[in-house]
């Protein structure tokens, strides 16, 4: 039964250390030493943004380019950026089509580099990033989710936020590879990198999967994120509870003849420095790393579970 191979699943989150605590529970323990909520938002800060913007912190097991660097998945060519930067208009703001929004209107990289999710607290990039550590720190189970130092999520259902993205499988699995490559390079075992991607493709990694609780404060929400044809028909689905029967159309370029030098870049909604993807991120990162220690020095890696 589907609900019931869900709460399995989520069972393998809940309890995968022998000592029977969360993964987010383990790894901040393992990590940051003290397993309180501010280690625990601390660490899905430095996860998110590393799945953000690739590796930023030393020391680190290996290299991740990070999502909104272009790269490939199964042999094909990805390049989530344009979703971030407002090149397409593929976000919703509750209309019947996609609007541009830039997410990266609050500094960039370079505040993701300091372990901060924005330069301000009041911008897209500010409730974008704020939204990805609530929302993975429930995912990982964190204990200390829902508490003063710890804010429960607060944004929408997985389907709204991505029903105007027409995401493929390859950039579905591309984001999920970056979120494992992420977490491996601050020392988290394959075993557990396997079963969070067990859940996100499970949960997310098919379209019109029916409605399943998330969230729980949401209660049932609709959370297929992989939503264009080429994704896997969910066993269960239940197209007629999406919008337009579950069928999405590409977005759209915000601007036309954006590449030409009259588009966004030019017009200053896309940042320059995120545009090219990883090397202007490694290069920043050297300059900024000294900042970083502050919080990265607490990293260690006696990950012997
Ligand atoms: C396991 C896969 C994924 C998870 C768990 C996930 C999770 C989330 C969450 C929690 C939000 C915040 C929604 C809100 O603020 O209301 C979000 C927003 C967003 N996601 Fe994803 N996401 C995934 C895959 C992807 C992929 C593959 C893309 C490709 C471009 C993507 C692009 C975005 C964008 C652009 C937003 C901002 C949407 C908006 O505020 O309108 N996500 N995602
Ligand atoms: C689909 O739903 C039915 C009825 O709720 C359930 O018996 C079945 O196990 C589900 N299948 C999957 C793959 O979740
Ligand atoms: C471990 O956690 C699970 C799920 O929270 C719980 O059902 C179980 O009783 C716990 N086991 C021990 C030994 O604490
Ligand atoms: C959490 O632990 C850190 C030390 O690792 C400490 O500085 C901080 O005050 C603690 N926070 C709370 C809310 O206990
Ligand atoms: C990313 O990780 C790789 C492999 O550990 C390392 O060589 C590289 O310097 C790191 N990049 C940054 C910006 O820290
Ligand atoms: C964000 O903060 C960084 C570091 O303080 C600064 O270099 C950058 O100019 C700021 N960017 C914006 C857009 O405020
Ligand atoms: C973009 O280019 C196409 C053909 O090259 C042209 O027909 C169209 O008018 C252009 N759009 C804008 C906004 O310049
Ligand atoms: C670039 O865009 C402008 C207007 O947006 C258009 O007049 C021009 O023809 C375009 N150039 C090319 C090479 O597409």
């Amino acid at each position: 039964m589907r609900s019931s191979s869900l709460f399995a699943l989520a069972g393998t989150l809940a309890a995968a250390a022998a000592q029977n605590m969360s993964l987010c529970d383990k790894y901040t323990t393992a990590l940051l030493k003290d397993n309180n909520a501010t280690n625990q938002y601390t660490l899905l800060t430095l996860l998110v943004n590393t799945v953000v913007i690739g590796n930023y912190t030393q020391p680190n097991k290996n290299r991740v380019p990070g999502i909104l660097a272009p790269g490939e998945y199964m042999g094909e060519q990805v390049n989530l950026l344009p979703y971030f930067n407002g090149e397409l208009k593929s976000s919703n703001r509750g209309g019947s089509s996609g609007v541009s929004i830039n997410f990266l209107d609050d500094g960039g990289a370079a505040p993701l580099m300091m372990n901060m999710p924005a330069n301000s607290t009041d911008s897209n990039q500010y409730f974008l990033l704020t939204h990805l550590y609530q929302f993975f720190g429930k995912l990982l189970d964190c204990s200390g989710y829902s508490t003063m130092n710890f804010p429960k999520y607060s944004g929408v259902d997985m389907a709204s936020a991505h029903a105007f993205m027409a995401l493929s499988p390859s950039e579905f699995g591309y984001f999920v590879t970056q979120v494992g490559l992420a977490a491996t390079s601050f020392g988290v075992s394959s075993s557990d990198v396997s079963a969070v991607a067990d859940v996100l493709n499970t949960l997310f990694g098919y379209r019109c999967s029916p409605k399943t609780t998330v969230i729980p404060e949401m209660g049932e929400t609709l959370n297929s994120i992989c939503q264009n044809e080429k994704c896997p028909l969910d066993p269960n689905a239940t197209c007629d509870a999406y919008p337009n029967k579950g069928i999405v159309m590409e977005p759209e370029l915000a601007m036309a003849n954006a590449t030409n030098g009259t588009g966004p870049s030019s017009t200053g909604m896309v940042p320059s420095g995120i545009t090219t993807g990883e090397s202007e991120f490694s290069g920043a990162a050297t300059v900024e790393r000294a900042a970083v220690g502050v919080v990265v020095g607490l990293l260690a890696f006696a990950v012997t579970f």
